[in-house]
């Protein structure tokens, strides 16, 4: 394992997502973390670019123990200044910061058999790279050579005569910096001799393994399952591990997709063999629901605190039957599907003051319920959880699904839901959904939905003035759903799409295309 130490920077995670891809398992913890209390020893340590300055009262330093693993170094930008800094502290606050595009020299020293040349192995001599920092060094601190410079930074790349420490005022970690990935493998393999045998089936075996240690012979496990991919590939995961004993819930609150709990059901239990509870609920839901006009958070809490009292509710139900049973123990565990986006989010260093965040809103679930947490996913990026989908046997349109809110369609219909609505919302976004996968466009698309606006326009339909609601579609392509682009379809797409709605749902008479980005617009509507 290579550890990265994350000094808060904007790019850290990618030097974890870099090394994944390489095969080399890689983990992130903040630069705060001390070594003596991890219960591994990494092969090499990564140290992050980060916000600051080394020289600021208050920054941020590593663990001084990283000196005395005996494992190779490499400091990335802040990481470079604060290795500097603790070997003889001369580093120069930047005149000016810079930013973007700059060219690399190399410069080898021959060091043959040596460590000092490892680094820019098999590379250019010239490279272009992605620079981004304010400080930069003014002196090559005790013990280091220089391996390479830009005409801004005398030392961009500096590396310690006798040990395998180097740094860089680079980063390798983002695409900007086109042979970034090979610098890092020079780094990983060549240097730290990491082992590149992180698979998913590798994966797969020791997360059994893990599971089924961690809950016991007898542990019960509950879990909520959405249809996504997420919760249907932990609950997999979990099945395969301890069978039975694990509790799925769909809980249907009424504004789920067409026919989306009865699909579910069939796929989870007939070919996914899970143990699952379908609650349908969804008259409470709607019952909650009707008259909230005006206000789309008031929805939200609604749906989110509904979901909780009938999961729980639910659960005790789960739980009085597994007690009655003679082979079963307590339900003692919460499976969640969070993923390492979120768990990054939650350890990457804020700043020295800040306090680390606790993720997620499930603290209550496991208050009330007197849970402790699972989370078989949390080590994975989003298209590591697809591949093992894959892996487990979750069919291809499941593993590909788009995401889908937890306010479901609620937060598609601008205005009242009522089960009229509802099914008007539904059937236009099954139209879309099926003629977008006809149209082979449905993996180029990262999201797409039907919504039903508030308003009636006037129509005419087989010679009759009508007077009906307007569809509206949103289709758009992000890579992380927090800017995203509306998706340019062509018009006979568009034509045929809106033909069918008009004249397959009753009180539709007109489809109009959402052309707006995100920002300034949201993807959901509300
Ligand atoms: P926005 O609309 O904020 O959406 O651009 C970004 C992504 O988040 C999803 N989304 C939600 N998911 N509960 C959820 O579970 C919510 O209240 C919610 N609001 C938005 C949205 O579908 C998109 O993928």
């Amino acid at each position: 394992t290579i550890l990265v130490l994350d000094f808060g920077s904007q790019y850290s995670h990618l030097i974890t997502r870099r090394l994944r891809e390489l095969n080399v398992y890689s983990e992130m913890l903040p630069c705060t973390q001390k070594l003596s209390e991890l219960s591994w020893k990494p092969k090499g340590v990564i140290l992050s670019g980060g916000p600051y300055s080394v020289y600021e009262k208050g920054a941020p330093h590593v663990d001084p123990a990283v000196f005395d693993l005996n494992v190779p170094l490499l400091g990335i930008c802040y990481g470079l200044q604060e290795i500097a800094w603790h070997h003889g502290k001369n580093v120069l606050a930047g005149e000016k910061r810079e930013y973007g595009h700059a060219y690399l020299d190399i410069q080898r020293h021959n060091s043959g058999a040596g460590h000092i040349d490892e680094l820019f192995k098999g590379l250019e001599d010239n490279l272009e790279v992605w620079m981004s920092h304010g400080d930069k060094l003014s002196h090559l601190p005790d013990s280091f050579v220089t391996i390479a410079t830009t005409s801004n930074a005398p030392f961009a790349g500096i590396a310690h005569t006798e040990k395998p420490y180097y740094g860089i005022q680079f980063h390798p970690e983002v695409t900007h910096t086109p042979r970034g990935t090979q610098l890092l493998k020079n780094f990983a393999v060549n240097v730290c001799r990491a082992e590149q045998n992180w698979t998913m089936s590798k994966f797969v075996d020791q997360e059994i393994t893990r599971i089924r240690k961690l809950v016991g012979e007898k542990g019960q496990v509950i879990g909520a399952v959405s249809g996504g991919v997420d919760s249907t590939v932990a609950a997999k995961l979990m099945q395969e591990a301890i069978g039975d004993r694990f509790h799925a819930v769909l809980v249907d609150n009424g504004v789920l997709r067409l026919n989306e709990a009865q699909i579910v059901k069939e796929t989870l239990t007939k070919h996914l063999g899970i143990n699952l509870t379908v609650v349908d609920a969804s008259e409470r839901f709607l019952g909650l629901l009707k008259g909230v006009k005006d206000d789309p958070e008031r929805k939200r809490k609604i749906i989110g605190n509904t979901f909780i009292e009938v999961f729980q509710e639910e659960a005790k139900k789960i739980a009085d039957a597994a007690a009655g049973s003679s082979k079963a123990g307590e339900i003692e565990w919460l499976l969640q599907g969070t993923l390492y986006p979120d768990v990054i989010e939650s350890i990457s260093f804020k700043g020295p003051s800040a306090t680390i965040k606790t993720h997620h809103n499930v603290g209550g679930l496991l208050e009330n319920m007197h849970l402790k947490l699972i989370e078989p996913l949390r080590e994975l990026f989003k298209d590591e959880v697809r591949e093992l989908g894959t892996q487990l046997g979750i069919p291809e349109d499941l593993v590909w699904r788009h995401p889908f809110p937890g306010p479901g369609i609620a937060i598609r219909i601008l205005g009242e839901v009522t089960p009229d609505q509802v099914r008007i919302a539904r059937e236009a976004d099954n139209i879309f959904i099926e003629e977008i996968k006809a149209a082979g466009l449905y993996r180029d698309i990262s999201q797409a939905f039907a919504a039903l606006l508030p308003v009636k326009a006037v129509g005419v339909m087989g010679d009759k003035r009508v007077h009906d609601q307007v569809i509206a579609l949103r289709a758009v392509q992000t890579t992380d759903f927090m800017t995203a682009d509306w998706y340019p379809f062509d018009g006979q797409f568009l034509k045929r799409v809106s033909r069918r709605i008009v004249n397959e749902v009753k009180g539709v008479c007109r489809v109009v295309y959402d052309i707006t980005s995100k920002p300034p617009g949201t993807i959901e509507m509300e």
